[in-house]
């Protein structure tokens, strides 16, 4: 592996198991050096994109052998053709493109009803209205704000004078958030538009903790990132089990790829170069829930509300050059350099129409949750032209996979630490929630649901309806937390 040349440290956190042939993950440490977190994403400032080593011609031939090169050429006329069509559906309805369904349409069985499944599933992301309360959120943000007041030492981005995300991951109102049964419900039933086989190693009924932050961020112009993909960037072509998931995009039959298939992508490797801005662990869809009445203008989060047609392009665009004819001796990625975040731009991928096909999520009252595809191009608004504040709870959607048991194990231990957990880089003399007296607590979790997300109790091995693969991650998950006397299960 590539990767394996780097200079980062390794951290110990591979899983082991007894099972031969199963995928190991070693994570890379993030790093706190100053100014290693200046540079974040691939450089968009260049009219061409840095080229790669050469290696990445080899790899663009293991993806797309010389017998595929007709299909290939004639699969991407195709999907410009669709694009085009597709942004001018999208740019005619705006804000409204992008699904909004109710947290009470979600049936006994804890999923959506297939109209609605796919609904989200073709658009690749939704605000489900009505998770909790409007008072609940509000009340959260409340509690939030008094504690930062409380630690004003703890704020972070942009600017400690002016910050809008506080460096804090485990106070009362987050762990209630994420806990609180409703918001699982909705979680599971995000988690549960991906489809596996039987045995594939992947329980979408339960959570991994990937402890994220809030955000309050009051009118007026910001910097904000550009438009940008999380879960990865160059793994999505260079690690070979991640690219399996896109097999039909490199065979020339986009049409068929299913973005919500999870059978490669409990397995993918998102984080080759352990990159500064880069989430190690695979959160499927990323997600947040409101504690404002945040809208379009109101500096909300942007998507690309068609998770198909942008996948396709954005990983075929590297085999075609600029009169959009197969080449594949360039090593032009068009953003996805290793060890940055992926980057989308109006000039490298002129196709997607960003201006158009872009549009801002529809309004979010607090208490809705917000949800997008792990591979959807997304921005938050540049300028905030409301009067009131725009604030989210970050919570994404962290399916227990062999690959998030490590993260789940860590995120434990600096829960019960109270410090940042891995991915967010904390730098000496930084003040610590550890120092606070009022954080939360384990003792503040008060569901059996809760604990299993914060790897505070075991999975339960018995449930009726499930499936070997997920007896066999929640086998894995108890063994890795230490429940050993409980991962006995004898497999069928
Ligand atoms: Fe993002």
């Amino acid at each position: 592996m590539a990767a394996a040349t780097l200079s980062h440290r390794l951290s110990m956190i591979s899983l082991t198991s007894t099972q031969a042939g199963r995928r190991e993950f070693t994570r890379l440490e993030k790093q706190a050096a100053a100014g290693h977190l200046t540079q974040v994403w691939s450089d968009l400032e260049a009219d061409l994109p840095k080229p790669l080593e050469h290696r990445f011609v080899d790899l663009k031939k293991r993806l797309v052998p010389p017998e595929q090169y007709e299909a290939l050429q004639a699969s991407w006329d195709r999907l410009r053709i669709a694009l085009k069509e597709r942004a001018v559906e999208i740019e005619a309805a705006g804000p409204d493109y992008i699904p909004t369904v109710l947290f009470t349409s979600i049936g006994p069985d804890g999923t959506f009803p297939e109209d609605i499944a796919k609904l989200i599933k073709s658009r690749g992301c939704c605000v489900i209205r009505g998770v909790v309360s409007r008072e609940q959120a509000l009340k959260w943000k409340s509690d939030l704000m008094d504690y930062v007041r409380k630690h004003p030492l703890i704020a972070g981005p942009p600017s400690a004078q002016d910050p809008q995300i506080w460096k804090t991951y485990w106070t009362k109102p987050q762990l209630e958030g994420r806990t609180h049964p409703d918001m699982i419900k909705a979680q599971v039933a995000m988690s549960k538009l991906y489809s596996c086989d039987e045995d594939t190693e992947v329980d979408v009924g339960s959570q991994a903790l990937y402890a994220d932050r809030f955000r309050i961020r009051w009118p007026g112009d910001s910097g904000t990132l550009p438009y940008h993909l999380d879960n990865g960037s160059i793994e999505r072509w260079e690690d070979e089990e991640n690219s399996k998931t896109f097999s039909a995009i490199w065979e020339g039959r986009w049409e068929e790829y299913d973005a919500f298939d999870m059978n490669h992508r409990t397995e993918a490797c998102v984080d080759l170069y352990g990159g500064p801005g880069a989430c190690s662990v695979f959160r499927s869809l990323q997600g947040w829930l409101s504690l404002a009445d945040n809208g379009p203008k109101c500096g909300t989060i942007e998507l690309l509300p068609d998770i198909k047609l942008s996948t396709a392009y954005i990983l075929l665009r590297p085999f075609f050059d600029a009169n959009n004819k197969l080449d594949m001796e360039s090593t032009y990625f068009y953003g996805a350099d290793p060890g940055f975040g992926q980057v989308v731009k109006d000039t490298w991928h002129p196709d997607l129409q960003l201006s158009k096909t872009v549009v801002a999520a529809p309004k979010a009252a607090p208490g809705d949750y917000v949800f997008w595809h792990c591979d959807m191009v997304h921005k938050v608004e540049e300028k905030h032209e409301g009067t009131k504040d725009s604030s989210v709870m970050y919570i994404p959607i962290v399916p227990l996979t062999a690959y998030n048991i490590s993260n789940l194990v860590e995120q434990r231990k600096a829960f019960i630490e109270g410090v940042p957990p891995p991915d967010m880089i904390s730098r000496d003399g930084e003040e610590l929630e550890k120092e606070h007296e009022d954080r939360g607590l384990a003792k503040d979790i008060l569901t059996l649901g809760g604990k299993r997300i914060f790897g505070l109790a075991p999975f339960d091995l018995t449930e009726d309806g499930i499936t070997r693969g997920q007896i066999e991650v929640r086998r894995l998950a108890n063994e890795a937390l230490g429940f050993n006397d409980l991962a006995t299960y004898d497999r069928q």
